[in-house]
């Protein structure tokens, strides 16, 4: 039955972590075509037409220095300026991690020493292991021309878990995320919860009916039926 499978895609989630954040994108700015794009950052890059990224992010123990572990970065891009958006990241209840994220608009990152160079090293990173410099991971031509809403996204992920073993503790496995971007529909819920309300809708709407139907029934007066006998 449809809805039973329906379910059943729903159950993973289920089982899985989240952790969220709710933001408004911020004002389309000018990309200047001249000076090196964002293409040149590395950046995984999520968009509302492709807005799931499935990927390893590395996490870290928390340590004195970082108490919440270690830094990865990426790019919102094409946004609806001033539309609400939920971002989550989601990962397996066997790798215990704690993720926070933080998003941030150009200016923000560029006025705080401590958020470029973070980003910096974390996009050298990236160039070392990614061969990502001749793709563009951008579409740079989009309807709206070079103004674009865009926002960086911070996730500072620690591992949360203990083990003896030394090894682990000084370089735990990567963590299997996925991270999804998804704009809110009028302003009030999240656009990949539509099916889910549309199906609890359904369900109300065919309860209501069903109960009307059952209660015809069993309140139909007995003289009715007495009736039908006798003709
Ligand atoms: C510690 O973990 C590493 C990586 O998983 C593994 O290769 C190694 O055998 C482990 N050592 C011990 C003592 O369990």
């Amino acid at each position: 039955m449809r809805w039973t499978s329906f379910v059943v895609t729903l159950l993973p989630t289920a089982f899985a972590n989240v952790e969220k954040t709710i933001f408004k994108a911020p004002p389309s700015i000018t990309i200047p075509q001249t000076q090196p794009n964002f293409e040149h950052l590395c950046l995984h890059t999520l968009t509302p037409s492709r807005p799931t990224l499935n990927t390893d992010l590395a996490a870290r123990f928390p340590s004195e220095q970082a108490p919440r572990g270690i830094e990865s970065w990426h790019l919102l891009d094409d946004l609806s300026e001033g539309q609400r958006h939920e971002l989550r990241i989601c990962w397996a209840a066997i790798q215990p991690t704690e993720f926070w994220l933080n998003v941030y608009t150009l200016n923000e990152v560029f006025d705080a020493p401590s958020l470029v160079t973070s980003l910096a090293a974390y996009s050298e990173q990236r160039k070392e292991r990614a061969s990502c410099g001749s793709r563009s991971t951008l579409n740079p031509d989009t309807g709206t021309g070079n103004r674009r809403s865009l926002l960086f996204l911070r996730v500072q992920s620690a591992a949360d878990y203990f083990t003896t073993n030394n090894t682990l503790m000084r370089n735990p496995p990567d963590v299997h995320v996925d991270i999804i971007l998804d704009p809110y529909v009028l302003g009030i819920f999240p656009r990949s919860l539509l099916p889910t309300a549309v199906y609890l809708l359904s369900l109300t709407i065919i309860g209501w009916y069903l109960s009307g139907y059952l209660w015809s029934i069993i309140s139909k007066p007995p003289r009715a039926n007495t009736k039908a006998h006798k003709a």
